[in-house]
């Protein structure tokens, strides 16, 4: 039965109760309704100052299934005596056969006491002709009022199991002010022609019911790691960054590794650290191509706003295949200023497809395109990066990377650090400490700890340096140009800001879809 339809019923059963009886009981007088019903009509009556209602939480004395059987057939000395009555004399063996077992055993212990009746030999005989049943007729008085005043004789049958209390909530019910034997007829709607008629003044308005609650909406919802992304999103643009474009997670070992100064053997390069594609086998040579000068296009449309200086500039149109050999060289034979790696470089390593390891890929590319136009430039990404991990707690096989990259004239690495300070105050990590660390991409390089407000403790937070000269002249960009950049992972902040402790349930499989439901919107600590 609809829940409208039902509560109606009992509205009906409400008023026409009022009708005679005002105030009544409602778990007297409608005992067959559960309260929660009753409730739900009295509120919709009440709305209509049709009834007035108080709540009243009170106790009851209940009987238990053993006690409903005394007052029906007596206690169990009553039916030892009445068995025994009956027959005159009964052998005390005979006695469980006619009574039953549990009557017997309680039942002529108490009899005895009573001195109802007594052992002749190996059987019993009545003392008394006549008898009182009190615990009968005690039962039979809690069983109609449903309470017992004397506290210690309830105690007493509590023990004997034979009641228990339990808590219950009635409603002492009046008629309200309204009160009519149904409800009037209800207008919903304020129409035309009642306002050209005039029925509106008189006309019986349904009231709005604010006890109501709304209806759950199953609306769709971000997803934490979402809401912590466009935080950081936001700290980026406040300072001027553009966001660079990473739409492609595959990638080749050229843009992901040997661009980056990567040599072909550095253990990341291994099968247990990166996620090799297949198919197709191979990827092309380094090229123009216009799928990915529309992104970078687009890209730059929003940095040469933030950097326009109005003059004419000079665009160096970029040389695919003088880089790829200019990186080949670098590594093989050492190039500008460097003395390189000094091992046999291949091709097809650089030219095997990846998940992309990290969004730094996508930075190279962004920084050779800077080389048509040398100019101060800031661009960021944050994205998704595959990493061949066991998965554990704190390690997922994908990622996402924040990362940062500033390219200018005469910037040192005191910059960098004070960039940085800047950078995580925005998310209310103060008192940042440097520790020295190796990237084959940067010199120097610095791994981020940061001293965390809200956790009490130091936390690694990223990994920052200034790009190598082995990176970016091979691009084309000048000498005196340096780059920083800096990255750090998304799921980091975000478990910390929503105090999650195992990354599984943040990402994957397992993560509880009501938890990203029910999340509430971040907002990173600002300083
Ligand atoms: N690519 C580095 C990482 O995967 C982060 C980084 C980016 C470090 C840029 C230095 C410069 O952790």
């Amino acid at each position: 039965i609809p829940v409208e339809l039902q509560s109606h019923n009992v509205t009906q059963d409400v008023l026409d109760l009022l009708d005679t009886k005002s105030p009544f009981n409602t778990s007297e007088d409608l005992p067959s309704i559960s309260q929660k019903d009753v409730k739900a009509a009295l509120d919709r009556l009440a709305s209509r100052s049709m009834v007035t209602y108080e709540t009243k939480d009170a106790e009851q004395v209940l009987l238990t299934k053993e006690a409903e059987d005394i007052v029906a057939k007596g206690s169990h000395e009553y039916r030892v005596w009445a068995a025994v009555k009956e027959a005159g004399k009964v052998s005390i063996k005979e006695l469980p056969n006619i009574v039953g077992a549990d009557s017997a055993k309680v039942g002529s212990g108490n009899a005895f006491k009573n001195k109802w009746i007594k052992k002749d030999g190996e059987s019993l005989v009545l003392v008394t002709d006549e008898v009182k049943d009190s615990t009968q007729e005690t039962l039979k008085k809690i069983q109609e009022s449903k309470t017992l005043s004397d506290a210690k004789l309830l105690a007493d049958l509590k023990k004997r199991k034979l009641v228990t209390v339990s808590k219950v909530i009635s409603y002492i019910v009046s008629k309200g002010e309204k009160y009519a034997k149904e409800i009037p007829v209800e207008v919903t709607d304020l129409t035309a022609e009642m306002l050209a008629s005039g029925e509106w003044e008189t006309a019986n308005f349904k009231p709005y019911n604010f006890n109501a609650l709304g209806a759950a909406q199953h609306a769709g919802a971000l997803h934490p790691l979402n809401k912590v992304r466009q935080e950081f999103r936001n700290i980026f643009f406040n300072q001027g960054f553009v966001e660079m474009p990473t739409a492609h997670f595959v990638d080749s070992g050229f843009w992901n590794f040997d661009a980056l100064f990567v040599p072909q053997q550095h253990p990341a390069r291994d099968m247990q650290d990166t996620f090799f594609i297949s198919d197709p086998p191979k990827a092309d040579r380094p090229r123009p191509d216009p799928d990915t000068e529309a992104q970078l296009d687009a890209m730059e449309a929003g940095s040469r706003r933030l950097f326009a200086t109005g003059e004419k500039r000079e665009i160096k149109p970029r040389n695919y295949e003088q880089y790829f050999k200019s990186v080949q060289q670098v590594h093989q034979d050492g190039a500008f200023g460097s003395i390189g790696y000094r091992y046999p470089w291949s091709e097809d390593e650089s030219l095997r497809l990846v998940l992309r390891t990290h969004t730094t890929a996508v930075s190279t590319w962004v920084l050779h395109r800077l080389a048509e136009d040398p100019r101060p430039a800031r661009y960021f990404s944050i994205d998704r990066v595959f990493r061949n991990e066991t998965v554990d707690a704190t390690h997922l096989a994908e990622f996402h990377q924040i990362e940062g990259v500033i390219a200018d004239f005469g910037l040192t690495l005191g910059g960098l650090m004070r960039f940085l300070e800047d950078f995580f105050s925005k998310m209310g990590i103060e008192n940042l400490r440097f520790k020295p660390a190796y990237n084959p991409y940067t010199e120097p390089s610095m791994e981020i700890f940061g001293y965390h407000i809200g956790l009490g403790k130091w936390v690694e937070i990223g990994n920052s340096g200034m790009f190598r000269p082995e990176m970016l002249e091979p691009m084309g960009l000048p000498k005196d140009m340096r780059v920083y950049g800096f990255g750090l992972s998304l799921e980091r902040p975000t478990m910390i800001k929503y105090g999650v402790s195992n990354i599984r349930e943040l990402l994957g499989h397992k993560v509880d879809l009501d938890f990203i439901k029910n999340n509430a919107a971040v907002r990173l600590d600002k300083h």
